[in-house]
């Protein structure tokens, strides 16, 4: 038998690092899928074929990780394939990490709910990167709107629909363990501070929550900007992320701001339909990427089942 199945890329929609420390975010899956297709072979050792290397890691962790755990004797072909055309940091390693337990599991016909699809993963990046709040691999396990808090604790979804984003790439492929290191020694240094900053997030946080459930989208935008802010605040953006985004606000945008570690990858800006056009041309004569991409996209499914 070969099994196919897809998980989804994420968005930071607010909350990012101080998520990290037990605060709450919001976060989004979207239309950009991770494909992974496996099947058994006579072969004694894994195959593995990622095209898009980068996450191969990612997959034989995930392969060792479940012959462990459930005893597996035999040993599989994986292979995957990306929507993530771009290196943009829409998560596409914890994508792989999700796809790849929940495809052994219907290979090997062990099933799991959710959850423990979720917990298995979550393991699994935590091995490798060392850091991490999970908010990736619940976006890829999951799908749609997630109010999060780290490692699961608080995994609530949120009927929020597609909303009016623009993305823009920066151009500059960020390392997350980096910036997330970056924040732990501002935490170090400047402790109260850096709390400080946390709960102003926390607190937009709860706010951006139920603005987005009633479709407030300029308090959504404001919000976003308030966190981009705080974020600056942080010490996480860049020259090249700050006029992407002052480029959105000054073109119409209801708000924007970073999305992710910070230090490159995308911004993400709130957009009334009208001032779409506007606002992608001044993202892309600031320097940045304009990539479509829609949010709410569905979590880990079985693409196909070959017997
Ligand atoms: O750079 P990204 O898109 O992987 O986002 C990192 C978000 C952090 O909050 C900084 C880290 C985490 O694991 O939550």
């Amino acid at each position: 038998m070969k099994v196919s199945v897809s998980a989804p890329g994420k968005l930071m929609l607010f909350g990012e690092h101080a998520v990290v420390y037990g605060y709450p975010s919001v976060v989004t899956a979207v239309d950009k899928r991770l494909y992974v297709e496996a099947e058994q072979t006579d072969k004694e050792v894994e195959e593995v074929i990622t095209p898009q290397v980068k996450e191969s890691r990612f997959v034989s962790e995930s392969i060792s990780f479940f012959r462990e755990k459930f005893a597996v004797k035999e040993h599989v072909k994986v292979r995957t394939r990306g929507d993530f055309s771009h290196n943009v940091g829409l998560g596409s390693s914890s994508a792989a990490t999700v796809a790849v337990l929940a495809a052994l599991g219907v290979l090997f016909n062990k099933f799991f709910k959710k959850r423990t699809l979720f917990d298995m993963s979550y393991q699994v990046n935590i091995k490798i990167q060392g850091v991490g709040s999970g908010f990736d691999v619940a976006a890829a396990t999951f799908g749609g709107t997630l109010y999060f808090i780290r490692q699961g604790e608080v995994l609530e979804p949120l009927s929020v629909g597609a909303l009016p984003l623009v993305i823009g790439y920066s151009g500059i492929k960020a390392d997350t363990p980096s910036y997330v290191r970056k924040v732990a020694e501002n935490f170090k240094q400047k402790k109260n501070e850096t709390i400080d900053i946390f709960k102003k997030i926390r607190d937009l946080v709860e706010l951006a929550k139920q603005s987005l459930l009633v479709k407030d989208y300029e308090m959504v935008g404001k919000l976003m900007t308030r966190n981009h802010v705080l974020l600056q605040q942080l010490g996480v953006s860049t020259v090249k992320l700050d006029s992407m985004i002052d480029a959105a606000f000054n073109t119409g945008a209801f708000g924007a701001k970073l999305s992710g570690a910070g230090g490159g990858d995308c911004m993400i800006a709130l957009v009334p339909s009208e001032k779409r056009k506007n606002v992608e041309k001044a993202i892309e004569k600031a320097g940045g990427q304009v990539i479509k991409v829609k949010n709410n996209a569905e979590g880990v499914k079985i693409e196909e089942r070959i017997i």
